[in-house]
């Protein structure tokens, strides 16, 4: 079966297209036939080699985190019920899922109702649960909260957005201007374009931000936090924490494959309350353009990768 491998370090042309062994189930796994994938700027960090200390892999590894799909084979320890099921999935560290066939750990996977297609449930998995994890079970968002999300535009921003005020929150988000209607259509309050307006000059009184961006963003959202409010990060780069200055609280979300919250969106997907912002489809064959893109710091929505040779049921 196909899978796009990297054998070293380096820019997209490291990237190929490889013909490689199926894996078989032990007792608690699930083989997947992979319908979609999605990508996400973990991707082009983990081939650039800048997360190599914290991800440590096994070369040739192949790419991607997350997609969907359905169970072709389980092992000896699975509910049987999973066999032949429409799943999504997020994949645990160092396995990747940019190829026609993965073995995952039956954890890792959340049932996909009809009503939800195999791009949505492919684009879901790791940007919905960054989403999630930082707003609802990290910073514990609640009704009528003044919420700042950076980067509304990308693909945890525009879950971020919807999931922020499904949660009651009044949502600021910032964006390129060239984005203004696609956040706002994604339900935003109040949309700051950074290429206009610095942000820190028109905020104050923020309960939550959610950090994006880090470096210089990260800097500058303190002055627009109440005093008691929390900024929830979710880049790795370190960065200098004045939370004690300024009377705030910094948390980095940790971002895990939980089935639980993974069901929890599936669901929130299905009862049509979460938009999945699916903005380009790709074939697999194009995983070199696909990281190209995702390199530039400006996605829009998802960009879903689909396998050959696979119909969407
Ligand atoms: N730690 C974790 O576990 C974890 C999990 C998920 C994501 N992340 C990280 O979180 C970041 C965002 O992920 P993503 O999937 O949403 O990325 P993405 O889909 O590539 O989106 C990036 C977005 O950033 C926006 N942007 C760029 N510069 C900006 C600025 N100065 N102000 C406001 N928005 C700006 C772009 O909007 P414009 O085009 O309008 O500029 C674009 O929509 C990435 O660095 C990713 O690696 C970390």
């Amino acid at each position: 079966m196909l899978a796009v491998q990297f054998a070293e370090y380096g820019g997209p042309d490291v990237l190929a297209l490889r013909e490689i062994d199926v894996a078989q189930p032990t007792p608690h796994e699930v083989l997947i036939d992979v319908h979609a994938a999605s990508l996400n700027p973990i991707d082009w960090k983990i081939r650039a080699g800048l997360l190599r200390a914290v991800i440590p892999l096994t070369l040739p590894a192949t790419v991607g985190r997350d997609g969907a799909g359905i169970v072709s084979a389980i092992g000896s320890g699975v509910d049987p019920a999973l066999l032949n099921t429409r799943i999504c999935f997020f994949a645990p560290r160092g396995v990747g899922t940019w190829a026609q066939q993965i073995v995952l750990p039956s954890s890792c996977v959340a049932p996909l109702p009809d009503t939800v297609s195999m791009q949505d449930g492919a684009a879901l998995p790791l940007a919905g649960l960054s989403a999630w994890i930082a707003l609802v079970e990290t910073a514990h968002i609640t009704p009528g909260m003044r919420v700042l999300i950076h980067a509304g535009a990308g693909g945890v921003g525009s879950f971020a957005i919807q999931i922020a005020r499904a949660r009651g929150a009044h949502v600021i988000t910032t964006c390129s201007a060239r984005n203004r209607d696609f956040v706002t259509g994604l339900g935003a309050n109040e949309v700051i374009a950074y290429d206009q307006a610095p942000f820190e000059s028109q905020l104050r009184d923020i309960d939550v931000v959610f950090d994006l961006l880090g470096g210089d963003v990260h800097k500058r959202s303190y002055a627009v936090l109440k005093r008691g409010g929390t900024m929830v990060c979710l880049v790795a780069a370190p960065f200098e924490d004045r939370s004690a200055e300024f009377g705030v609280k910094v948390m980095v979300a940790q971002i895990v494959p939980k089935k639980e919250s993974l069901v929890a969106l599936v669901e929130l997907a299905a009862s049509g309350a979460l938009r999945v912002p699916v903005e380009e489809q790709l074939p697999l064959a194009d995983f070199k353009t696909a990281h190209e893109q995702s390199q530039t710091g400006h996605m829009r929505g998802k960009l879903i990768m689909l396998m050959p040779d696979r119909t969407a049921p």
